[in-house]
């Protein structure tokens, strides 16, 4: 036998799978109907569709899916899961009619986070984030965004952001951690003459180099809106960003619309996450930008403003599905919850829905060998007990992968 016909030795062998790839956009889910899929060295290295050219394969390890639906593992691209204490409060106050806006304006929303976070030991935060990562994971998740932002100093974003790295260390999943220091200004802040400026220079010219030298981050975000920061403000963090090669994304136009959106597209964001109150006319600027919606937050705040999907859609633009998991706007520790919810409330498709949660969001963190299963790509599988992809976004609380692979290693089962 030839060097070339040999084949490579295997790690896993998952036999009659159906198998939506995800890796074409023609073919509905890019779907194969009997696949067997070999996987080595973390990588998916074979994909045969001939049952014949299947028999003659073999693996150190072997699974038989009996017709059970192959997807590519889930990613969250938009997360906030590491933080202190939680919001249930604030939740009774806006039942009674107070806004978002208001708690925040008076001290409390975000920096109420921030004061339960910098109370915690990065011990205690590690214990308290890592159940909310368990529930993604039980669902199938394999790969996730985690951002700072409760810190809102170095010392705290720091510690925020080592936690994030010590879950991706200690739990199988690809974890990608942003900087969101310019997520609302601090109370230590408050007293400045022009608090917001004075905050947003001293994440510039203070704590994001110190980040980016500590190698903590591999990505930077904002809160672009009138209760965080300017389009201006937002700007000079995105130059800053640059200015150490990190790749930057922003949350705009989720309660008003500052074309905070044009602004990061103009600077290459990886994604803007939000976007209700993007403007249909704004939409073409996102050619290379990924639109991230977290239909969770807009649930959570009795939101009416949806999201332009007919014109994302229209324009081609790739539409990724968050959780958003955070304490104040969407306490929810489920990536599939967020594909009904983008059904539902924002008129996605169930194939979208899945696309968003795997080959969209693997592009919204610039995972380009993840979300999609082809040859070459990184071996991030989850199976599951369905007739239909679109079981996944139609069923709430209701489906688990029978087996999870992530980095080529089976992860459960
Ligand atoms: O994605 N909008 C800003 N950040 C979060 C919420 C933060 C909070 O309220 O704690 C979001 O909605
Ligand atoms: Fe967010």
């Amino acid at each position: 036998m030839s060097a070339q016909t040999k084949p490579p030795q295997l790690d896993w062998l998952i036999r009659n799978a159906r198998v939506a790839t995800l890796s074409d956009s023609e073919h509905t889910y890019g779907a194969l109907n009997n696949a067997t899929i070999g996987l080595a060295a973390g990588k998916i290295a074979v994909i045969e569709s001939d049952s014949n050219a299947a028999e003659t394969l073999h693996a150190t390890n072997e699974i038989d899916a009996q017709r059970q639906w192959l997807t590519p593992g889930l990613i969250d691209c938009h997360t906030h899961l590491v933080f202190g204490g939680n919001r249930a409060q604030e939740f009774e106050w806006r039942l009674q009619g107070e806004s978002y806006q208001t708690i925040a304006q008076r001290g409390g929303g975000i920096v109420s986070t921030v004061n339960a976070t910098r109370t915690l030991s990065q011990e205690a935060l590690f214990e308290q984030s890592a159940p909310r990562l368990e529930r993604l994971l039980e669902e199938g998740v394999t790969t996730v965004e985690i951002k700072s932002g409760y810190g809102l100093n170095l010392q705290h974003e720091t510690a925020m952001l080592t936690v994030a790295r010590r879950l991706g260390e200690e739990y199988p999943v690809t974890v990608r951690t942003t900087f969101l220091g310019a997520h609302a200004v601090p109370p230590e802040f408050q007293a400045a003459s022009n608090p917001k400026q004075a905050y947003i220079d001293h994440v510039c010219q203070e704590m994001l180099p110190a980040i980016a030298e500590s190698g903590l981050a591999d990505a930077v975000d904002v809160f672009c809106e009138g209760i965080g920061f300017s389009v201006a403000q937002c700007e000079q963090v995105f130059r800053a960003a640059q200015a150490f090669q990190l790749p930057i994304k922003g949350h705009v136009e989720q309660l008003s619309n500052l074309r905070g959106a044009v602004a990061a597209a103009k600077h290459h964001a990886m994604s803007v996450d939000h976007i209700e109150y993007l403007a249909n006319d704004d939409v073409h600027v996102l050619k290379d930008t990924v639109a991230v919606l977290l239909p969770a937050a807009f649930y959570f705040l009795h939101e009416t403003q949806k999201p332009p999907v007919n014109a994302l859609r229209a324009a081609g633009v790739a539409m990724a599905v968050a959780s958003d998991l955070n304490p104040g706007t969407a306490p929810m520790a489920s990536l599939l919850n967020a594909m009904n919810q983008a059904c539902v409330l924002f008129d996605l498709t169930p194939e979208e829905a899945l696309r968003g949660a795997t080959c969209h969001a693997a592009r919204a963190l610039k995972c380009h060998d993840k979300g999609v299963i082809r040859v070459g790509a990184d071996a991030d599988l989850a199976l599951w007990g369905i007739d239909h992809p679109a079981e996944l976004s139609y069923a709430i609380n209701f489906h688990r992968p029978t087996a999870v692979w992530q980095d080529g290693k089976l992860s459960k089962q």
